[in-house]
């Protein structure tokens, strides 16, 4: 009988500090997200979508001017981690894969050490909607192909913005960069069996943004070169008011991180 109290009135504290909310996960769930899941985005990283990742890695460095930043980037729901193995490649950063699968984490290592990477990467269970990092604690989050996943996009964004350090960045959205040959583009989406609205997709991103009250924001409509009617997809970049030092994290810095002081409610 105690013990059922107590449960309870642990239960119930945890539910009114946080929220609760069973979409949300506090700890992986190979049932739901499985080595199957991971499997076939494995596929598809290094066949249809492989050409995608190093035009996007090119263009985030140079949209978040990241070529001289130093300090921790996250990619939130990397998965594979191909983007995150390209942005390895352009920036001094040190790269976490925040997915919600951990069953990505054994390939993403192995290839991080074939590409002799390894150093330069971390990877940690996320859930999008609950981050495991402290507040101000990255340069810059990216994400692609991700959040279209998240039930509660708005409490996943406050959760990135919390996490942000003063003036990092953010850029997170689907589909393409423009940089992307228009043949690549067309080619992948030949193979991808949905379709979606880019602007009622942008308009999703920007009422989000004011719901946060985040002034410092852009919706991105990919133009490629070439005119063309393939989808390109859409992207929101926002930045954190404030400044930060650049400065190269240490491994304790890193690992420091991995506290959390304060979640959104
Ligand atoms: C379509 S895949 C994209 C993978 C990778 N970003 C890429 O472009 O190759 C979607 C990824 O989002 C992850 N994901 C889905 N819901 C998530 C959540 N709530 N929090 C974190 N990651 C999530 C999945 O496990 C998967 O790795």
């Amino acid at each position: 009988m105690y013990i059922k109290i107590v449960t309870t009135v642990v239960f119930l504290s945890t539910v009114s500090m946080f929220g609760h909310d069973e979409r949300i996960l506090h700890y992986p769930n190979y049932q739901r997200y499985t080595s199957e899941d991971a499997s076939k985005m494995i596929s598809s990283s290094t066949g249809t979508l492989a050409d995608v990742y190093a035009p996007l890695a090119e263009y985030i460095v140079s949209k978040c001017a990241l070529s001289q930043v130093q300090g921790i980037g996250v990619d939130l729901g990397s998965g594979p981690g191909n983007l995150i193995l390209e942005l390895c490649d352009r920036t001094e950063l040190h790269w976490i894969n925040a997915d919600i699968n951990p069953c990505f984490f054994e390939h993403f290592y192995r290839e991080a050490a074939r590409r002799k990477l390894a150093h330069r990467i971390s990877a940690i269970f996320a859930d999008a909607h609950y981050l495991p990092f402290r507040d101000n604690y990255a340069k810059v989050i990216v994400s692609r192909g991700s959040y279209r996943f998240w039930a509660n996009k708005e409490r996943a964004f406050a959760e990135i913005y919390r996490v942000l350090r003063p003036g990092g960045m953010a850029f997170i959205g689907r589909g393409f960069p423009p940089n992307l040959s228009v043949d690549t583009a067309a080619r992948i989406r030949s193979h991808q069996n949905f379709s979606y609205d880019v602007r009622k997709a942008g308009g999703e991103l920007e009422n989000i943004m004011k719901q946060l009250n985040i002034h410092d924001y852009e919706i991105i409509y990919p133009q490629p070169r070439e005119q063309t009617t393939v989808n390109y997809g859409v992207w929101v970049f926002f930045r954190k008011a404030g400044e930060t030092a650049n400065s190269i994290p240490t491994q304790q810095e890193v690992s420091k991180g991995l506290f959390v002081t304060s979640r959104i409610p």
